[in-house]
C-alpha cells in the first residue's frame, strides 16, 4: 500500500508480527534485533512516520528564534508525525499544547526517564505554550502489580522529579490518572473506546485473551490527553488546539491508534516527535531498565556511585590496555561514554574535540570517563537541588484542576 493510500485509510495501525532475530518494539518491550542494537530506519519504516531532517531543525530555530536544543541537533529526537503541518499551524497563529507522560513505576528516575522531560521543557520555553503531564499510575497499577495506593504514591514523588525539570507552573498541568479521570476527560476516554476493537488492541498492542480486561481498555486512557477538550479548565470546549507529544519512540503504538480515532471524533491528528532510547551503561541494546541498579544513573545517585558506575560498568569501545588505545584508537560506535556525553555534554566545540581525540587513540578510556563523570555529576546535584525546592504545596500547584488562562506569550 502506497503512503497515500494508507492516508485515506487511516493510519497503518496493525504492528507486523516480527520473526526470530527481528527487533521488537513496543510499549513494554523493547528488544534490538540480531546484533541486539535497534535499527531506528527500519523502525521508522515500520511504524510510518518521518525522519527530522536538517530543514526541520533549522526551521524550527527560525521560527521560535532559539538555537535547537542539543537533543534536536543531533538526532536524538528523530523522527515525527506531522511536525510540519504543526508548524505551519503555528506560523500561521494558531495555537497547540504539548502532551507528554510517565508511568510512575520507580521512585527514583535515571537519566534516560529525565531525556523526553528536559526536552518538552525545552519546547515550552521555546514555543512558550502550555503543557499536559500525565502520570499512569493506572497503567502500572495494571501491569506491573503494584497497589493502587503505592502506584499513587509513586506518581506524587515522580511528580517532584519531573517538576524540578523546571516547568513552569502558569502554563503546565500534572495530573495522575486515578485521580482526574472523570468529567470531560473520561467522556472522551468512552468515545476513544467506541472506535477500537479488541481486533485492533490485539494488533497493535498484541494483547491476549490471558490480559487483564483494564490493559485492555487502557491504551484509551493514554490517547484521551492528546484531545484538547479533555482539559475543559485549560481550553474550554475548544477541538481546535492543535497536540504534540514529545515521546520515546516506542510510545508511538498507543498514538498511531489516537490519529487513527482523531477524525472520526471531529479532532485534529496529534502530531509526534519522537526519540530514540537512551542507552543502557552495558551498551546499546534497548532501554535501561530501572529494575537493574547498575544499568542506569538515578537522579538520587551520590557523585561517588556515578564514579563507580560509570568506572565500572560503563561500556567501553576503546583499546583493552592503554598501548592499544594509543595504537588504534577507540570504536565511537559502541561507546557508551561517548554516547552519554553526546546526550549531556553542551558544548558542541568540546564533544567534537573529545570524539576526535579518543578516536585517534590520544585520549584514554579513563580520561573519556572523567569528562562523563563529571558532565553527569554536575547534572545530577543540580536535579538535586532543584528537587528539593519542589514542596507539598509546589506538587499541589501543579497538580490542581484550576482555570488556567494566559497559556501563551
Ligand atoms: N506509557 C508511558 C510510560 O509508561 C506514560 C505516558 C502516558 C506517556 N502518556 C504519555 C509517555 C505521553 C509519553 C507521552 O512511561
Amino acid at each position: 500500500m502506497s503512503a497515500e493510500e494508507q492516508q485515506q485509510n487511516g493510519e497503518q495501525v496493525e504492528a507486523q508480527q516480527p520473526a526470530d532475530g527481528e527487533q521488537v518494539v513496543t510499549p513494554w518491550d523493547v528488544t534490538g534485533g540480531a546484533d541486539g542494537k535497534i535499527d531506528y530506519n527500519k523502525l521508522v519504516e515500520q511504524f510510518g512516520c518521518q525522519t527530522i531532517g536538517a530543514d526541520l531543525v533549522e526551521r524550527i530555530e527560525r521560527l521560535t528564534g532559539c538555537p535547537a536544543h542539543p537533543f534536536l541537533k543531533r538526532g536524538v529526537f528523530f523522527a515525527h508525525r506531522d511536525l510540519k503541518e504543526l508548524l505551519d499551524a503555528y506560523e500561521r497563529g494558531e495555537p497547540f499544547y504539548l502532551y507528554t507522560g510517565r508511568g510512575p513505576s520507580s521512585e527514583a528516575l535515571h537519566l534516560g526517564h529525565l531525556v523526553p522531560f528536559m526536552f518538552t521543557k525545552w519546547l515550552q520555553d521555546a514555543f512558550k505554550v502550555p503543557l499536559v503531564i500525565q502520570l499512569t499510575d493506572d497503567e502500572k497499577f495494571l501491569w506491573r502489580g503494584l497497589s493502587v495506593e503505592e502506584s499513587r504514591r509513586l506518581a506524587r514523588e515522580n511528580a517532584k522529579d519531573i517538576i524540578a525539570c523546571g516547568f513552569d507552573v502558569r502554563r503546565t498541568f500534572i495530573f495522575s490518572d486515578f485521580e482526574y479521570v472523570g468529567g470531560a476527560f473520561y467522556r472522551n476516554i468512552a468515545r476513544i473506546q467506541r472506535c477500537v476493537t479488541m481486533n485492533q488492541v490485539r494488533g497493535i498492542f498484541g494483547f491476549t485473551m490471558e490480559d487483564n480486561i483494564g490493559k485492555i481498555a487502557f491504551p484509551a486512557v493514554q490517547a484521551a490527553p492528546a484531545f484538547p477538550d479533555s482539559f475543559p479548565h485549560m481550553f474550554g470546549e475548544r477541538k481546535d488546539v492543535r497536540c504534540l507529544i514529545p515521546c520515546a519512540i516506542d510510545q508511538d503504538p498507543y498514538f498511531r491508534m489516537t490519529r487513527d480515532a482523531a477524525p472520526r471524533l471531529g479532532h485534529i491528528k496529534t502530531a509526534l516527535i519522537e526519540s530514540r532510547f537512551f542507552p543502557a551503561l552495558q551498551g546499546e541494546s534497548g532501554k535501561m531498565s530501572a529494575s537493574d541498579e547498575n544499568s542506569a544513573i538515578f537522579v538520587s545517585d551520590t557523585p561517588k556511585q556515578i564514579k563507580n558506575k560509570v568506572n565500572k560498568h560503563a561500556f567501553s569501545g576503546g583499546g583493552a590496555t592503554a598501548e592499544e588505545q594509543r595504537e588504534k584508537g577507540a570504536n565511537l560506535e559502541v561507546d557508551v561514554p561517548w554516547k552519554w556525553l553526546n546526550f549531556f555534554l553542551q558544548d558542541d566545540a568540546k564533544l567534537e574535540q573529545i570524539g576526535r581525540e579518543y578516536a585517534s587513540g590520544r585520549m584514554l578510556t579513563g580520561e573519556i570517563k572523567a569528562e562523563l563523570i563529571a558532565v553527569l555529576t554536575e547534572m545530577v546535584e543540580r536535579h538535586k537541588r532543584a528537587r528539593e525546592l519542589v514542596s507539598d504545596d509546589v506538587v499541589d500547584a501543579f497538580m490542581t484542576v484550576r482555570p488556567m488562562t494566559d497559556l501563551y506569550g
